[in-house]
C-alpha cells in the first residue's frame, strides 16, 4: 500500500495542530516531521517539544526524520514525545546498528536514511533492523528544492535488495522518497520502487489559506497519479 506523508516543515508553525490535522483528514497517513540541528545540515528547525505539542492532534505516525549530529542522545526524547518512526543518516551515527537497536529498544520503528551521494551498502549489514529505507531525492536541509532525477536508479537499486531480503525472510521494508516530490512526478517516482512518498511544499504550497479544505484536491491528485502507476 502507498502512503503519503507531508512534512511539516513546509507548513505554517503558527498554526501546526491545525496544519496536521487538516492534512490527515485530507486524506494523509503519515505526518514527516523534519529536524536539523545546523550542524549535520546547515538549517535548524524543530525538536521533541514540537513534537509533543502536535502528538494530541492526530492518531496518524509520525515520522521523524533526523538530520542531527550525533542521534543517540535525542532518540529517546522523540519516542517519549509520541514519534512512531525514527531516522537517521548513518553518516551521523558512530555505531549505526546500534542507534537502530536504540530505536527499537524506545518502542519506535527505525529506518536510515540515504543523501544523494551516500551508497546503499549501509543498508546490507543492518536488514533485520530496518523498517524504512529513505532515499533522500535532494540535498537535506531545506524544503522546496528540485527532485534529482539520478535518484531513480537509485530507488530501483533499493527496491532491488529489499524484495531479495523480504523473499528470504517474509519481513516487509517500506521504500520511502524525500525530496521534491510533486503531482507531475509521483507516478514515476512510484514505478522506480518508492512505497512510501514525502511531499512537503507540493502539499503545503497548496490551495488558499481561507479554504478549510485546502488540501484535499492535492492529496487526491497524488494518489490518482499513484493508481496509474
Ligand atoms: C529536506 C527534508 C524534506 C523536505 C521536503 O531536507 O528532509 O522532508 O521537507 O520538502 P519538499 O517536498 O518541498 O522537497
Ligand atoms: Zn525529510
Amino acid at each position: 500500500m502507498n502512503l503519503i506523508a507531508p512534512s511539516i516543515l513546509s507548513a505554517d508553525f503558527a498554526k501546526l495542530g491545525e496544519e496536521v490535522r487538516s492534512v490527515i483528514a485530507a486524506g494523509a497517513d503519515w505526518i514527516h516531521f523534519d529536524v536539523m540541528d545546523n550542524h549535520y545540515v546547515p538549517n535548524l528547525t524543530i525538536g521533541p517539544l514540537v513534537c509533543e505539542a502536535i502528538r494530541p492532534h492526530t492518531e496518524a505516525p509520525i515520522d521523524v526524520h533526523l538530520m542531527v549530529k550525533p542521534v543517540d542522545r535525542i532518540i529517546p526524547d522523540f519516542a517519549k514525545a509520541g514519534a512512531n518512526i525514527i531516522t537517521f543518516h548513518p553518516e551521523a551515527s558512530e555505531h549505526v546498528d546500534r542507534s537502530l537497536g536504540l530505536i527499537h529498544d524506545c518502542g519506535c520503528q527505525a529506518g536510515l536514511v540515504f543523501n544523494p551521494a551516500t551508497p546503499l551498502h549501509y543498508m546490507d549489514y543492518v536488514m533485520d533492523k530496518l523498517d524504512v529505507v529513505l532515499i533522500m531525492s535532494v540535498n537535506p536541509g531545506f524544503g522546496g528544492q528540485k527532485f534529482i532525477p539520478g535518484t531513480l536508479n537509485k530507488l530501483r537499486e533499493a527496491r532491488a535488495k529489499i524484495d531479495a531480503y523480504t523473499a528470504r525472510t517474509g519481513r516487509q521494508i517500506r521504500l520511502e522518497i524525500d525530496g521534491g516530490v510533486k503531482v507531475d512526478n509521483i507516478a514515476e517516482v512510484a514505478r522506480a520502487g518508492a512505497d512510501t512518498f514525502v511531499a512537503g511544499s507540493a502539499v503545503y504550497g497548496a490551495g488558499k489559506d481561507s479554504d478549510p479544505h485546502r488540501y484535499d484536491s492535492v492529496i487526491a491528485a497524488l494518489r490518482s497519479e499513484l493508481a496509474k502507476a
